[in-house]
């Protein structure tokens, strides 16, 4: 039994099989525990031999049993070492965190420069009355300057925004009788052909400053200041008269170039010269609508493009990739 139980033991070449051989030899009804278990049954002269035969056996027996397990072991283990190896070395992906949209971003450094000028981010609704859109901005129903905004109307009186300049209105109503300088950003809407460089949904930046001494001259300095902050102090700056019912004078606010510095190129449309606002004193009617005494009172207001400002920025040349969802455009821009 010694014999074959050692040869079978040398055969075994992975622990289910030496485990088996543990089983038929020293398990509960192996054959070692089977012989042992017989002994009772021998003429009583034999049977001190015989146990100590048998226990030698098994004594000898699991000793080999061990030696071969640790064996086994370290040749398994060999080889699970290879065969599940990991490469740590290369390199993790990294999750996507998200990131603020361009258009964010941009508003987001607009709001900073104004605030070192004493401007305060104020919030007004994008479902507007017709009242506020136009009305009380100086455009009676059936005035022709509304056809100046291609108008998204919810029902007869209600409309969504065409423009940010309800915003001064509702600022001018809450903060009258006391001095105004707000900023109104937010989306605007216009029932519009959906351009390179127009969608039916976009910004503004309004602005609005009142007190008892304003002048042309604090919203050409405003301009100039923001122009100079947001794209370079070497920023000229140039005031065409325009018409807007709510402001009297208007003026169209452009500046030199970014890309060409005034040479003429594509973004400029080879005039030297990029639109960045329209603006102008704010109309008296505007001023009493708003509750402000005309003769007392003065103010300038502005409008800005922010995705016309980020075009401009970042030489991207068509307004539709802002709300393409392309995360190969977006990705381009600030990661948190
Ligand atoms: N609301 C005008 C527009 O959407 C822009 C504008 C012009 C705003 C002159 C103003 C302003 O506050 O004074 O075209």
């Amino acid at each position: 039994m010694e014999q074959a139980a050692l040869s079978s033991l040398a055969a075994a070449t992975n622990s289910e099989e030496l485990e088996a051989w543990h089983q038929d030899y020293l398990g509960r009804k192996g054959k070692v525990t089977v012989f042992m278990r017989s002994i009772g049954s021998l003429p009583a002269e034999e049977r001190p031999q015989a146990g100590q035969a048998g226990n030698q056996l098994r004594l000898l027996l699991e000793e080999r049993h061990t030696a071969r397990q640790t064996e086994i072991r370290e040749v398994e283990l060999a080889r699970a070492l290879v065969e599940e190896t990991i490469d740590v070395t290369l390199p993790g992906r990294r999750p996507w965190t998200g990131g603020l949209h361009p258009i964010t971003l941009t508003l987001r450094r607009m709001y900073a420069i104004f605030a070192e000028m004493g401007f305060q981010v104020y919030r007004s609704r994008e479902v507007e009355s017709d009242l506020y859109n136009f009305e009380l901005l100086n455009m009676p129903p059936e005035h022709p300057a509304r056809d100046m905004w291609d108008t998204f109307y919810v029902s007869d009186s209600v409309v969504l925004r065409t423009h940010t300049s309800p915003g001064q209105m509702r600022a001018m109503r809450d903060y009258c009788p006391e001095p105004v300088r707000v900023i109104v950003p937010g989306k605007c809407y216009r029932y519009e052909q959906v351009t390179a460089r127009s969608e039916f949904m976009f910004h503004q930046v309004e602005g609005l400053a009142i007190g008892t001494d304003i002048t042309l001259a604090d919203l050409k300095g405003v301009m100039a200041t923001f122009a100079r902050r947001m794209f370079g102090p070497e920023r000229q700056m140039r005031f065409r008269a325009s018409y807007f019912p709510f402001t009297e004078p208007s003026v169209e606010v452009d500046m030199d170039c970014i890309i060409c510095g005034g040479e003429g190129c594509r973004v400029c449309k080879h005039t030297g010269w990029v639109e960045i606002a329209g603006a102008g004193m704010v109309h008296p009617t505007v001023l009493r609508n708003g509750g402000y005494d005309p003769e007392q009172f003065s103010g300038f207001a502005f409008g800005m493009g922010p995705e016309r400002i980020a075009m401009i920025l970042n030489d991207v040349d068509d307004i539709r990739y802002f709300y393409g969802n392309d995360l190969r455009f977006l990705r381009q821009f600030g990661n948190l």
